[in-house]
């Protein structure tokens, strides 16, 4: 069985072998935490062995949905923000035609996201663009209460109910939500909306493989057991009784500390497929949300080659030398494209005639990961076989198993985001909202 690979051999003139296997037992005292949920955080380990416990109910009941909403909608608009959102986008962008919008034999409804923004001009052209068309939504929060997707939700709901009637746009609405907490559980019993449930020991970020992100991706005409086999798979990979020599999870979690320690401070995650820019994004928000408190923590970042070469590229081979990159990197495309022969050869190009587009590509890969090393950048490289639900649900998994040891390596509680409640607490005192009466006295004292 062949897997996603991780390579850090390009990251050796900067770290040493020798320091990266003294990580071998704090990684695996960190791996241990988390397994015996004695770490920080234990409360939210649910998705810790997720993928091997997912149920055929589980499956059927996902797919029954999606089922409902593709037979009804030619539209989706799936609402949620953070880790309600960024999981499903990400998968479905990275498995989607990159003109998807385009296409007119379609098969599939369109999926567009809300809630992930307050912009009124977005809000505006949606629901302009959703006049008259039949869509269906699906509203995604954990706590029930956030503001952006409740928002949206209330705007989007009143218009389906305009254009269906109250009773027909029941049936294309589906919230996923807690249990038995928050504003969007209690609305979807009162009125008697479907609903799946997104377990409370699973934080947002690390959701994906829940109906949270399985129910978009599904909708949206990707095989969900696809997905969660490739976790599957990881979840042994990156386990407990796997040799640290072995383990992805723990060598990436060890390298980038490492670097982290020797003043590395910034990751920049490097694709060089635009249909890969949201896993990037998703990828973002679970390393910062996870690692980014008690005034430390590596700054996520990220870039789309060769795109970015053009304008980050600069910085990247001669500016601070704090950043090192991890490339995501793609083995065998999904099509050919070969490069034509030209008799006049006025663009020069003739030189690449016959060869594929993805030599190009690769070369260029090659080429920059050459340039940013001699620079004094350090790389380390996932490759990907290919770009499918397989190897995309191995990446994910990946990603949070080390997520989840990095943090403790770094000694933090990678399941939590205290920071994120500041702006909330401000903001809602600036509008005035009931209960925030002493935070609005005290913010208007300021302005
Ligand atoms: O990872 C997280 O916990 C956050 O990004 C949340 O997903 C985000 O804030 C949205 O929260 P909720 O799903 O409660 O609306």
């Amino acid at each position: 069985m062949k897997h996603i690979q991780l390579s850090y051999d390009q990251a050796l003139d900067f770290v040493s072998a020798e320091k990266i296997a003294e990580y071998e037992n704090k990684v695996k005292a960190a791996n241990e935490a988390l397994h015996s949920g004695t770490g920080k955080g234990k409360d939210f380990l649910g998705w810790l062995n997720l993928p091997s416990s997912i149920q055929e109910a589980d499956f059927a009941d996902v797919e029954n949905t999606a089922k409902l909403l593709r037979e009804h909608c030619e539209v989706v608009v799936v609402i949620g923000i953070g880790g309600s959102y960024l999981g499903a986008k990400a998968v479905i962008d990275a498995l989607s035609n990159s003109f998807d919008w385009l296409m007119t034999e379609r098969k599939n409804p369109v999926i567009l996201f809300a809630g992930q923004n307050i912009g009124e001009d977005y809000l505006y052209e949606l629901q302009e663009v959703l006049k008259n068309k039949k869509f269906g939504i699906i509203c995604i929060s954990k706590s029930g209460t956030t503001t952006e997707p409740a928002l949206a939700f209330r705007l989007l709901k009143t218009q389906l109910e305009e254009q269906q009637g109250k009773e027909e746009a029941k049936k294309l609405i589906v919230c996923i939500t807690d249990k038995a907490k928050g504003a969007l559980r209690a609305l979807a019993d009162k009125e008697g909306l479907k609903s799946l449930v997104l377990e409370d020991n699973i934080g947002g970020r690390y959701s994906v493989l829940t109906p949270v992100g399985l129910l978009p991706i599904a909708v949206a005409g990707f095989d969900i057991r696809k997905l969660v086999q490739g976790a599957r798979e990881m979840e042994t990979v990156c386990g407990l009784d796997t040799p640290f020599e072995e383990n992805l999870a723990a060598q990436y979690a060890a390298v980038r500390n490492e670097l982290y320690r020797t003043g590395k401070k910034i990751e920049i995650l490097v694709n060089y497929h635009p249909k890969l820019h949201y896993i990037s994004e998703w990828w973002k928000q679970l390393y910062g949300e996870s690692e980014g408190k008690e005034n430390k923590g590596i700054y996520p970042a990220s870039v789309d080659f060769t795109t970015d070469l053009h304008s980050m590229g600069q910085w990247i081979q001669e500016g601070e030398r704090t950043i090192f990159e991890t490339v995501i990197s793609v083995k065998e495309p999904n099509h050919t494209k070969v490069i034509p022969h030209s008799e006049e050869n006025l663009d020069g190009l003739n030189f690449l005639a016959g060869k594929r587009v993805d030599e190009v590509n690769k070369m260029a890969e090659l080429g920059t990961q050459i340039a940013h090393v001699d620079g004094g950048v350090p790389n380390l490289k996932i490759e990907l076989p290919k770009l499918d639900e397989f190897y995309l649900g191995e990446l994910i998994y990946f990603f949070e198993k080390a997520c989840g040891i990095s943090g403790y390596l770094l000694g933090v509680n990678p399941f939590d985001q205290p920071g994120v409640e500041a702006y909330k607490k401000n903001m809602f005192a600036l509008l005035e909202k009931p209960g925030f009466e002493e935070e609005t006295k005290a913010i208007k004292a300021r302005l």
